[in-house]
């Protein structure tokens, strides 16, 4: 079977940089709790014109300007993971899709909260190891400022707004070497939005309970987290007959810095290893690993023969990781 890997990437993210300071201002916090706590110091947020498929397109012309071949024209599928798209239906993909011309593209969302990314990898690998698409775009998207609480201290210090990139076709070497996703929908309420749905449809009532907002349990979350991290990458490398050792960088999904150490520290992981940028955009739940992956990229941290593996987890709740070979 032929393998599959990533192409190309871009990434985006909004000007407006909201940071510790300000939220300061905003509820009650401080800087040294939120750093302490998170790691996080400063998030950006989309313009009030910005929704995530423009997140989106931006992170499409990023990724245009690094790999001038790209060929919208040429994409047989788009998939877009997010959790704040744009509307319920249609879907954030097809928005993007006319946006940049992809028509001949087939597209879709992909929901798997902030696992979706890796999700939307292991979905587009499969089609082109299968034959079923050449050339697939992977997109992660959130304009999460949009479902934060921002009366809530608990959770809005957390989240921020950007989009990244990946164009996923065939390679001639390396590429994906495995893929590991899970789920484990008891944990459903511990990261949701409660309204706005089937099972509780806007209403006068579902507004003045702020139930359109995220819910978390932080702690919950964050016990799940840690183990999920460590054991979906420690199975990614089995499935590929590969250890530790084997592992030149792991680029987890940023949620918080204190999860990242913890992972790091259960797999053994100097964390010169880990990729780790969560200071500066904060939780930007499916665009973050994207994001993260450029950013290690440009910095020469990801070189042609080494070995990532991709990890997320997230609402659902979900995890995935994702074992690739860089090819470029
Ligand atoms: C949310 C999180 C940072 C909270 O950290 P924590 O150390 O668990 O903090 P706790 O929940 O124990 O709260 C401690 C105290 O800080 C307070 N607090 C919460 N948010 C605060 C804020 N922004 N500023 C100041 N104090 C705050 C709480 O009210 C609590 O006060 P109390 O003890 O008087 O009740 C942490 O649980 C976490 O990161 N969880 C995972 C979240 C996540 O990553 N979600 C996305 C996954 S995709």
């Amino acid at each position: 079977m032929r393998r599959a890997g990533i192409a190309a990437l871009g990434a985006y993210a909004p000007a407006h940089i909201l940071s510790n300071a300000a939220l300061e201002r905003l509820v009650d916090t401080t800087d040294q709790w939120i750093t302490s706590r998170t790691g996080i110091k400063e998030r950006r947020i989309a313009a009030s014109d910005e929704a995530s498929s423009d997140l989106a397109v931006q992170a499409v012309r990023d990724l245009a300007r690094r790999f001038p071949q790209f060929d919208p024209g040429a994409l047989d599928l788009i998939l877009c993971a997010t959790a704040t798209p744009d509307t319920l239906f249609p879907a954030t993909a097809s928005l993007v899709q006319h946006r940049v011309s992809a028509t001949r593209a087939a597209a879709c969302d992909i929901g798997a909260g902030c696992t979706g990314f890796v999700y939307a990898l292991a979905l587009a690998s499969g089609m082109v190891q299968a034959g079923s698409a050449q050339q697939v775009l992977v997109l992660g998207a959130e304009t999460l400022s949009r479902i934060v609480d921002w009366q809530d201290r608990a959770t809005c210090v957390l989240f921020g707004d950007g989009a990244g990139a990946a164009l996923v076709a065939p390679v001639e070497r390396g590429g994906f070497l495995s893929f590991v996703l899970g789920s484990d929908g008891s944990g459903a309420s511990d990261l949701c939005l409660p309204a706005g749905g089937s099972r509780q449809p806007a209403s006068p009532h579902t507004l003045q309970e702020r139930l359109h907002y995220l819910r978390m349990n932080g702690r919950e979350v964050f016990k799940f987290a840690v183990p999920a991290l460590e054991q979906s990458t420690r199975q990614a490398l089995s499935h590929a007959g590969l250890a530790l050792p084997d592992l030149d960088l792991l680029v987890p999904h940023q949620a918080n810095v204190r999860i990242l150490q913890a992972a790091a520290d259960r797999l053994g992981l100097p964390m010169e290893r880990v990729v780790v940028n969560v200071e500066r955009y904060g939780n930007t739940s499916s665009a973050s690993i994207p994001l993260a992956l450029v950013e290690a990229l440009d910095q020469g941290r990801l070189k042609s023969g080494q070995r990532a593996v991709l990890a997320g987890f997230g609402a659902g709740l979900t995890w995935g990781a994702a074992l690739v070979e860089w090819s470029w």
